[in-house]
């Protein structure tokens, strides 16, 4: 199985860091922050992983990972050529690079769960897509899904809730067969004038094809300075 992470964006909540230098290679304990969902990726056994990011940023990213030597991955690079144009735009920008199944990781998500038994599931299972869940105390951060625990479905996510439903956030730990390439095709902008991820899994909703599963361990989204910081904290704690 191949990987991509997302590593566009403009940070703006990071700023004014991010002025200078990509969210993504902010530091998280001694890395880079996109060291972290790399090496889960490892861990896991996926070697392949592209990385998807803006164009001025491209040169920063090779100086650091270079081809991946360092940590033992094979990395390759592409360019997401339309700014702020949202999430699911840049996953299109995965298209020459995946064969079939394949996971997808924002950069900005660190976590602790080993991915292994997800992906294995995930192989054996009869959905086009799966979700991670973590319960949250900050629902409207998020996307939220609202899910039916008895049947095992999720019944629908709301991005940025402004009275959530639930506290499962849904995380930047997606997993996607080829198809997904057509139902971008599908998707309108949103009112920001993103291709949103949550209308594409609400896509997947509607065709009974998005399974989930609840991660275990500690899970955060790094793109705030609080995150942030609680994310040094972690790393510097825990490794
Ligand atoms: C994005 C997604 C959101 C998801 C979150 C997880 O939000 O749009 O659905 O819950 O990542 O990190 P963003 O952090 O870009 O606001």
């Amino acid at each position: 199985m191949k990987a991509v992470i997302l590593a566009g964006g403009s940070g703006t909540r990071l700023s004014p860091f991010t002025k200078i230098i990509n969210k993504h290679l902010l530091p998280v304990g001694s890395y880079p922050m996109i060291y972290w969902p790399i090496k889960r990726l490892k861990q896991a056994g996926i070697n392949e992983i592209l990385i998807v990011t803006n164009e001025e940023d491209l040169v920063s990213f090779k100086k650091v990972l270079g081809a991946g030597e360092e940590l033992g991955v094979i990395l390759s690079y592409t360019i997401q050529k339309e700014k702020g144009k949202g999430i699911a735009n840049a996953l299109n920008c995965a298209k020459d690079f995946v064969d079939d199944k394949f996971v997808v990781l924002l950069g900005d998500n660190l976590f602790d769960d080993d991915l292994s038994p997800y992906l294995e599931d995930f192989k054996k299972e009869k959905y086009e897509a799966k979700v991670l869940l973590k319960e949250v105390k900050d629902p409207k951060r998020y996307g939220i899904a609202f899910i039916d625990e008895i049947k095992h479905t999720i019944i629908s996510i709301i991005e940025k809730p402004k009275n959530p439903i639930s506290k499962y956030c849904v995380t930047g730990i997606y997993f996607y067969d080829r198809n997904v390439f057509g139902l971008i095709q599908s998707l309108s902008p949103s009112k920001r004038g993103e291709l949103e991820i949550t209308d594409l899994n609400n896509l997947y909703i509607n065709r009974n094809e998005l399974n989930y599963d609840i991660l275990k361990g500690w899970w955060l989204d790094a793109g705030t300075h609080e995150a942030l910081f609680e994310a040094n904290k972690h790393f510097f704690e825990g490794e």
